[in-house]
């Protein structure tokens, strides 16, 4: 059985990035790491933050075997709460080298919804895998959802939630 982590990063608890995530995870019971729940400091050149929260979530990552990142479409980009964590990976091959070596190897997955658009905006996903290119981690791909004015799931434009389901939790 895969251990998942799904890592959200939204300006908001229970919006839609939480319902993706719901919605993505029926039937299984991976632990959810909300951002917006911990103290999560921006990349400081003297990491003069290692007392927030991010240690300990770096951590949870090392336990699992595929990690999820999960966030709103924001102006064409990944969440700012999300962004804010990616930079602090950066403690992990700088102060935290041995953290990051432990990434090898796990896979990666993303969880993405708008409403504006019917689709992720190009590009939107480089990050995700470079980011998992660079410390060896497996990308394995989107779960894009799009939502309607009313806030529901629009199943036509939205990529097909049961087969990224079996592939994250099986
Ligand atoms: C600051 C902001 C920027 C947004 N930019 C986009 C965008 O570029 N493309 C898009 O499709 N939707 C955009 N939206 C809509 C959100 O992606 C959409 O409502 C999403 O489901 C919100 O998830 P949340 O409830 O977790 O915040 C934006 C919303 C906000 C608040």
């Amino acid at each position: 059985m895969s251990r998942v982590l799904i890592i959200v990063g939204s300006s908001r608890l229970a919006g839609n990035t939480s319902h993706s995530v719901t919605e993505l995870s029926k039937g299984y019971d991976p632990e959810v790491i909300h951002l917006g729940e911990h103290n999560i400091g921006y990349f400081d050149y003297s990491y003069k933050n290692q007392g927030d929260d991010f240690l300990r979530l770096s951590q949870k990552m090392l336990l699992a075997n595929k990690i999820v990142f999960a966030t709103p479409v924001y102006w064409y980009a990944m969440s700012a709460e999300l962004k804010t964590f990616f930079d602090r990976l950066s403690d992990l091959l700088d102060i935290r080298k041995e953290e990051g070596r432990k990434l090898k190897d796990k896979d990666v997955y993303l969880i993405a919804n708008g409403k504006t658009d019917i689709e992720l905006p190009e590009g939107f996903e480089v990050p995700f895998k470079r980011t998992a290119d660079y410390f060896d981690m497996n990308y394995q791909g989107k779960c894009f959802l799009k939502f309607s004015e009313l806030d529901k799931i629009d199943y036509t434009h939205s990529d097909d939630i049961n087969a990224f389901r079996e592939k994250v939790f099986t």
